[in-house]
């Protein structure tokens, strides 16, 4: 079942719906796809374990991990999850999230962002966190956009295989 409908800015529909087992080896070659991009996510290698990728789902799903996958005309693009923390930071969740390239800057990240805030809020976590690379100045927009804070800014955190660096910067959200 449809969780939520987004309107994309050129007039298309993408549906967002919890992950489910079955649509795994979609999710992974989309995501995969933006591992060989190199420059914003953390992975350097493409998963090709789909053993290992189902015990994954299976360690997610016991850990409360929510994850929405996000579709155009039935095609996995994207996905977005909030992860939850234990223990003393019982009250924190991870927010984490892409969109694969030819489905960007169409408004489809800003509402996963903010359908994640009303996700986390309504599930009773009191604050949101992510980290995002310096050099990712659309993400860091949207985060910003979306009533993310900046935190803290960890220098030179990443070095991407080109030999170059970027600072990763932590960002919180207190819900309400
Ligand atoms: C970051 C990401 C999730 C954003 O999702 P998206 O669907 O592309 O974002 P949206 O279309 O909702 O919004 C993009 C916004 O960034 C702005 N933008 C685009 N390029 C930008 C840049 N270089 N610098 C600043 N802002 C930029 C757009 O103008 C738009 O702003 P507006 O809504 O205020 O007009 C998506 O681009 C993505 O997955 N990128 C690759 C993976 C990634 O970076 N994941 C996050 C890791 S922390």
């Amino acid at each position: 079942m449809v969780y939520q409908t987004v309107m994309l800015k050129d007039g298309r529909t993408a549906t967002l719906d919890w992950l489910k087992e079955d649509d795994l080896p979609q999710l992974v070659e989309a995501l995969n796809s933006v591992i060989r991009e190199g420059k914003y996510l953390f992975m350097n290698n493409e998963i090709t374990d789909m053993e290992e990728e189902r015990k994954w789902f299976e360690r997610s799903r016991k850990s409360s991990v929510l994850y929405l996958v996000a579709r155009v005309d039935s095609r996995i693009v994207g996905g977005a999850s909030i992860h939850p923390m234990t223990e003393k930071r019982s009250h924190v969740a991870e927010f984490g999230i892409f969109i694969r390239k030819g489905y960007r800057n169409l408004g489809l990240g800003t509402a996963l962002t903010k359908t994640f805030i009303e996700i986390a809020k309504k599930r009773g976590f009191e604050i949101l966190q992510l980290s995002v690379y310096a050099s990712n100045k659309r993400a860091f927009h949207v985060y910003k956009k979306c009533g993310y804070k900046k935190c803290g800014r960890l220098t030179r955190d990443v070095k991407f295989l080109n030999g170059t660096y970027t600072d990763r910067i932590l960002m919180q959200l207190l819900l309400e």
